[in-house]
């Protein structure tokens, strides 16, 4: 099947590594141009540079008011074009709901949160006709994840947004859509994985836990969006899509 990428150009945040770089990575394989995104000249610049010619790093923070509008306008400058974006971040610190500080809270809102409304409402504005916003959630958006309390608070409500914004602007034939993960073994996951002192057993026993038997690969989560974000999805929106291996325990 042809995903009908050749030459369309998005917009990947949070991309230096994990599942963004993982997205960006199937979307130039199958031969679309990316300008992807992370906190550091150098992170984003090593990141471009290994995936080739089809990709602009940019140092960005998703926290920053300014970064969609020096993103639209680095996709614009490089490749003329704007045809999508997927808004991927660093994940929100663990803790419990007595635990987590105010501090971790706003900081958590600002890069996860508003950093994620502002992408999309600039991206909503530039995107013509076939346009697709991909916000990267998790499975916290159904189901609570234990000891990830910030994330169950933010994540449900941006798959609102998400919501509101696609019955918004699919009248323009824009589609916006959620990516949610399970456990995919990125580095934020050897992290989590890391904090109950025995990170192989946490491993197993949340392996344990999924139909499947087993982390995700970034690829497979990658192959996923990058096909949520092509034109031969063309039909798909305002839904949210667990890449989880069967983990999650409703329909
Ligand atoms: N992996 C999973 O299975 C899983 C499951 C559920 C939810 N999620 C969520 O999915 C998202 C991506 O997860 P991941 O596993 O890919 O995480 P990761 O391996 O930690 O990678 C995070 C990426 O985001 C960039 N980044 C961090 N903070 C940023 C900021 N403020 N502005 C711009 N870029 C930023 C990092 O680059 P720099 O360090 O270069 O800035 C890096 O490229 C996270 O929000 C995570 O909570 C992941």
């Amino acid at each position: 099947m042809d995903l009908g990428l050749t030459d369309r150009t998005y917009l990947v945040t949070g991309a230096t590594r994990g599942l963004g770089f993982a997205t960006a990575r199937a979307l130039v394989d199958d031969g679309a141009n990316v300008v992807i995104s992370g906190r550091t000249e150098e992170s984003a610049a090593r990141a471009a540079a290994s995936l080739g010619e089809r990709a602009l790093g940019v140092a960005a923070d998703n926290a920053a008011a300014d970064t969609p509008a020096r993103l639209v306008a680095a996709a614009r400058d490089r490749f003329g074009r704007l045809d999508g974006v997927l808004i991927s971040v660093g994940g929100p610190p663990p803790g419990t709901a007595a635990d987590n500080t105010d501090e971790q809270w706003q900081a958590a809102f600002e890069s996860v949160f508003l950093g994620a409304v502002r992408l999309a409402r600039t991206a909503a504005a530039e995107l013509d006709e076939g346009g697709v916003i991909g916000f990267v959630l998790s499975g916290s958006v159904y189901e609570p994840i234990a000891g990830l309390t910030v994330s169950n608070g933010l994540r449900p409500g941006l798959a609102g947004f998400a919501k509101s914004l696609a019955n918004e602007v699919g009248p323009r034939g824009i589609r916006v859509l959620g990516v949610l993960p399970g456990r995919i073994g990125t580095d934020r996951m050897t992290q989590l994985d890391a904090l109950s002192g025995d990170p192989e057993g946490s491993r197993a026993r949340n392996s344990a836990a999924i139909p499947l038997g087993r982390y995700g690969t970034p690829a497979e989560f990658g192959r996923v969006a990058a096909f949520l974000l092509s034109p031969a999805a063309s039909y798909v929106t305002g839904v949210m899509v667990p890449v989880d291996g069967g983990a999650r325990h409703g329909f």
